[in-house]
């Protein structure tokens, strides 16, 4: 399927229009703001989602504008993902939130709202795939897959069944662990999850929490690692995962959660920092096709759950082990040219002075965006969007998420 014709419908669009209350429904609201055309014309070759859409209730749309949808025309990854059966419907529901939100209801602390993309194709985390939304330098930012961060340009636009945001850019569905792993350079945990066999138990479980410790971390007891048997390096990196939870940021609480494999594993929220044992998230949230990936500093050791706290200034070293002078596990991994940074990168895995709620992990609200009546606005300032290729709607070369 072509898209070039998108925006030749630009022209004839209307001037944008304040919307009164919710008397407009979605089919008008689409058709009368100027800058959401390319959004209508692509809808109208998805009529199944198009119908869904103007039929639901309570859902929040965040609409990318013409200009986000032309980089991915122009830069062909929109016709690339409309020969993928079902993908091009699938990026569309992880634009649409299945509750009412307004920019009002979302914080400096990421709120993590369920989409409609529920295809196990794309996703298992149950109750449908996330998207971030927090407050950064006073605009509202929705970050998605790979830590893609896009601006709300113009919030609150009411409609029947529930309110639309436009978007400065698409979101990117989240993939699999592998390509998350590799998009973040966690190459030696990417090796030594490869070597202990635990590929298929860490991509295809849903709704995991991994902590992962990154290049340095596992450098750094280069000397504990070279005496590991597979069964023992499965064993630790197994202690790095909590099954049957998707534990972000904001929902962890303070506590002991039982890890993947026995032991338990002692979060500690501080001053808007998180803390497994004694290791710091130091990059919190990179979404997965079936949970969450928390990077964090050191290699945890079973059963030594002594807390963390923020005045630790080195990372910890549980094994007192020394560091070896290569990044065990990554001989025969290809190395990253990139990663991803940290979105805020001092003192805020959560938010700054951020202090967590006392129920059980995993279960606390605060994580969970409110459904604000109020609808100020608090629009994020425009940001150039690069080009836009298929791979990067889709976290990675597979339009299908998997390792
Ligand atoms: C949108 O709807 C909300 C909730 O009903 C209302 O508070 C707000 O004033 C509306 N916004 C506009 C621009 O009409
Ligand atoms: C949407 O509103 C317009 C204008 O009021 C109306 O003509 C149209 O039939 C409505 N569409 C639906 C699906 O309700
Ligand atoms: C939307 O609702 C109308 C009227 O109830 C119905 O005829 C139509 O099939 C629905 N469309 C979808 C896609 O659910
Ligand atoms: C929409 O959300 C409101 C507030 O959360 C809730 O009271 C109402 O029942 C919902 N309506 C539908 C149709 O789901
Ligand atoms: C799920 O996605 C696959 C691949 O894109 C597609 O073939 C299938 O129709 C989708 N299933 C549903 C229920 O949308
Ligand atoms: C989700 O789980 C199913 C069943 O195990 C699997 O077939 C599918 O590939 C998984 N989806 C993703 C995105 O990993
Ligand atoms: C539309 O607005 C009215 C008045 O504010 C409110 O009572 C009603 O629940 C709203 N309906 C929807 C579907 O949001
Ligand atoms: C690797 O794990 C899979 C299941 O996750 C299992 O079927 C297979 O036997 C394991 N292979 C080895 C060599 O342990
Ligand atoms: C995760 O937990 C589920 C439910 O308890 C269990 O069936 C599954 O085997 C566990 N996954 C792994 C990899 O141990
Ligand atoms: C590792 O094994 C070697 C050879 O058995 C031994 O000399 C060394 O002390 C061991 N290192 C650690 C940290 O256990
Ligand atoms: C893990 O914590 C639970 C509940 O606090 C406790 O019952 C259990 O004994 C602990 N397990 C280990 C291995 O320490
Ligand atoms: C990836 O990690 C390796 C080993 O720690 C490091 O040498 C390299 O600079 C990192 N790459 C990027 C893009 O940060």
């Amino acid at each position: 399927m072509q898209f070039k014709y998108i925006f030749g419908a630009a022209a004839a669009a209307v001037a944008v229009k304040a919307q009164e209350a919710n008397s407009t429904n979605l089919t008008s609201l689409l058709a009368g703001n100027s800058e959401l055309s390319a959004l209508n014309t692509l809808l109208s070759a998805y009529p199944d989602v198009a119908g869904a859409l103007a039929n639901a209730t309570n859902i929040t749309i965040f609409a990318p504008s013409n200009i986000a949808l032309q980089s991915a025309n122009e830069s062909g990854a929109l016709s690339t993902l409309s020969a993928v059966g079902g993908a091009v419907q699938a990026l569309l529901q992880y634009h649409v939130l299945g509750s009412t939100i307004y920019a009002s209801g979302i914080s400096e602390t990421p709120a993590f709202a369920p989409t409609l993309l529920t295809n196990e194709t794309y996703t298992n985390v149950t109750g449908g795939q996330v998207v971030e939304a927090r407050v950064v330098d006073g605009g509202v930012s929705i970050i998605s897959g790979l830590k893609n961060n896009v601006s709300v340009t113009t919030p609150n636009l009411n409609f029947t069944g529930g309110v639309v945001h436009i978007i400065d850019g698409l979101l990117t569905i989240p993939p699999g662990v592998g390509e998350a792993l590799t998009a973040a350079n966690l190459t030696a945990l990417l090796g030594a999850v490869e070597a202990t066999n635990l590929t298929s138990a860490l991509s295809t479980t849903p709704d995991i929490t991994i902590f992962a410790p990154n290049n340095a971390a596992f450098q750094a007891i280069g000397s504990a690692v070279a005496n590991l048997t597979v069964e023992q390096a499965a064993a630790i990196l197994e202690y790095h995962v909590i099954n049957g939870t998707v534990a972000y940021s904001s929902t962890l609480t303070n506590g002991s959660v039982p890890a993947l494999g026995g032991g338990n594993l002692t979060i500690t929220v501080t001053d808007g920092e998180v803390f497994v044992n004694q290791a710091r998230v130091i990059n919190a949230d990179i979404l997965l096709a079936n949970g969450v990936l928390h990077v964090i500093d050191s290699v945890l050791k079973i059963n030594d759950t002594t807390a963390g706290n923020s005045t630790q200034t080195v990372p910890a070293n549980p094994y007192s082990a020394s560091a070896g002078t290569e990044v065990p596990y990554t001989s025969g991994v290809a190395s990253a040219t990139t990663t991803i940074a940290a979105l805020v990168t001092s003192n805020s895995a959560v938010a700054s002075g951020y202090v967590a709620p006392t129920d059980a992990v995993g279960v606390n609200s605060a994580g969970k965006p409110s459904a604000s009546a109020s609808a100020s606005s608090s629009a994020g300032a425009a940001a150039v969007t690069a080009g836009v290729g298929a791979a990067a709607l889709f976290g990675g070369a597979a339009f299908i998420a998997g390792w």
